[in-house]
């Protein structure tokens, strides 16, 4: 089966890659030379864990193939997947602007019936809007070409992308046509095998369906990080709260770990188109303003629990912080929309001097803030001289720290933890003073 995946921003070259695993023969393609040109030469320019061995090993089998020019590939295609990116515009609505032009390419070169996926996260409707687009080149050109426009939302999750794409919890498919979803079927059938569902559907309930299951977990999150907020105000614990409810099994124990807040690619931008999708719509969703409010103050917590020890106005001038953690989440060289940006931008503007190490983000803090950091060696070395130490991402390597060569780096032995990783026993007979979130 011949498939070609337009953009090869994350989720393409997962999916692309993935697909062409189980024996599609998959083109990715993409508008910027160099990145294929990178990508040919087995370079690939995000970190996921196990992504370079398998994107190498399917082109020397000759089932990755990478190419620039859509049109001149869109011949052998039975089903082509859009996975261009999406930003949000100003007001928060997701800009289509690549999305249709993906179709107004396969319009103005389409000469076979194939069935035209859209993987990118966009707002209800965008599936007749990319049909539309369609439709008006074949219509330019006079000629006539059936097709089929399809939604097949991605959840994939950063750093364990392979496996989510792998042996998914679900596939969500909308469709119009029995041929379409015929054309699906085969191609994920492979996946079969690990006894998941393929859930098929009309296409605005596909659209929904990602919005909906994104803004779900981030309201969970933000939910947590409330009662873990008040949890500190009336003394209790909020991770024993959280096993507490997780054990109910209409609740779930997953995503409910209260933290320094959400960030990441999917979580702000989603809650924000579908905040405006519904406003748009004449219906204002108050849950998810919330959602959204309350992760921006979470984001804020470490510092204002660093201002609440060293006092407001100039207590933190001159201090110095070291930041464990930059990304997003472990696993990924990801900043898009991190807690550390806004630590950062906080920070330096109460004049502290921020010492940072991140296993991997590093390269990628210092493309967005440049030299306002001190970029350190390793996470010891980020503790030299600090008047405190914040864990801002869970990394695995932060987990069991030698603690006594900790305190002797630092000037005082704080300890702020944005992801209550650390044991608090522990640190207390190791002489730290330590704060987590929620207990
Ligand atoms: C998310 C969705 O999980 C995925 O299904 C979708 O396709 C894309 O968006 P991702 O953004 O890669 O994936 O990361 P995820 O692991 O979901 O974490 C998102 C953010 O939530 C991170 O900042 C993480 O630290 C935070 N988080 C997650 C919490 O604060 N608490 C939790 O319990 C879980």
């Amino acid at each position: 089966m011949n498939i070609a995946i337009v953009g090869t921003g994350y989720v393409g070259l997962v999916s692309g890659t993935c697909f062409a695993e189980t024996g599609a023969i998959v083109t990715c393609v993409d508008v910027d030379a160099v990145k294929i040109e990178r990508l040919q030469k087995g370079d690939i320019p995000i970190y996921e864990p196990g992504l370079d061995e398998m994107v190498v090993k399917n082109v020397k089998a000759g089932r990755l193939r990478f190419a620039t020019d859509l049109a001149s590939v869109l011949d052998e295609q039975e089903i082509v997947f859009s996975a261009v990116g999406t930003p949000p515009d100003e007001d928060g609505s997701a800009d289509l602007k690549y999305v249709l032009e993906v179709a107004r390419t396969i319009g103005a070169n389409i000469n076979r019936y194939m069935v035209v996926v859209t993987k990118s996260t966009v707002p209800v409707g965008t599936a007749q809007k990319v049909r539309a687009a369609i439709q008006a080149e074949i219509d330019r050109r006079g000629v006539d070409v059936e097709f089929d426009v399809a939604s097949n939302p991605e959840f994939l999750k950063e750093g364990n992308a392979i496996k989510d794409f792998m042996s998914p919890d679900r596939v969500v498919v909308g469709v119009e046509s029995e041929r379409a979803r015929k054309a699906l079927t085969k191609l994920y059938k492979p996946f079969l095998i690990n006894n998941f569902r393929v859930i098929f559907m009309d296409i605005p309930s596909a659209e929904m369906t990602k919005y909906a299951a994104n803004s779900m977990l981030a309201t969970r999150i933000s939910f947590m990080n409330e009662i873990a907020n008040l949890c500190e105000r009336v003394g209790a614990d909020v991770n024993m709260v959280r096993a507490g409810i997780g054990a109910d099994t209409r609740i779930g124990r997953k995503f409910l770990y209260a933290g320094c807040g959400y960030g990441g690619s999917c979580f702000p931008k989603d809650v924000k188109a579908l905040i405006k999708t519904s406003d748009d719509n004449g219906y204002s969703m108050e849950v998810l303003k919330a959602v959204e409010r309350v992760n921006e103050r979470q984001k804020r917590i470490l510092f204002d629990k660093l201002q609440a020890i060293f006092g407001a106005g100039d207590g933190l001038r001159g201090k110095t912080v070291a930041l464990w953690g930059l990304a997003f989440k472990p696993e990924t060289d990801d900043m898009r929309e991190s807690t550390a940006l806004v630590m950062i931008d906080l920070l330096t503007a109460a004049g502290c001097t921020v010492r940072a190490y991140d296993p991997v983000a590093m390269d990628e803090c210092r493309r967005r803030v440049g030299d306002r950091v001190t970029y350190c060696r390793d996470m010891y070395d980020a503790l030299l001289d600090a008047d405190a130490l914040l864990l801002v991402t869970e990394w695995k390597e932060f987990r069991l720290p030698a603690w006594p060569v900790v305190k002797k780096a630092m000037r005082r032995p704080l300890v702020i933890d944005g992801r209550n990783i650390f044991d608090a026993e522990e640190l207390a007979e190791n002489g730290f003073e330590y704060h987590c979130i929620g207990k």
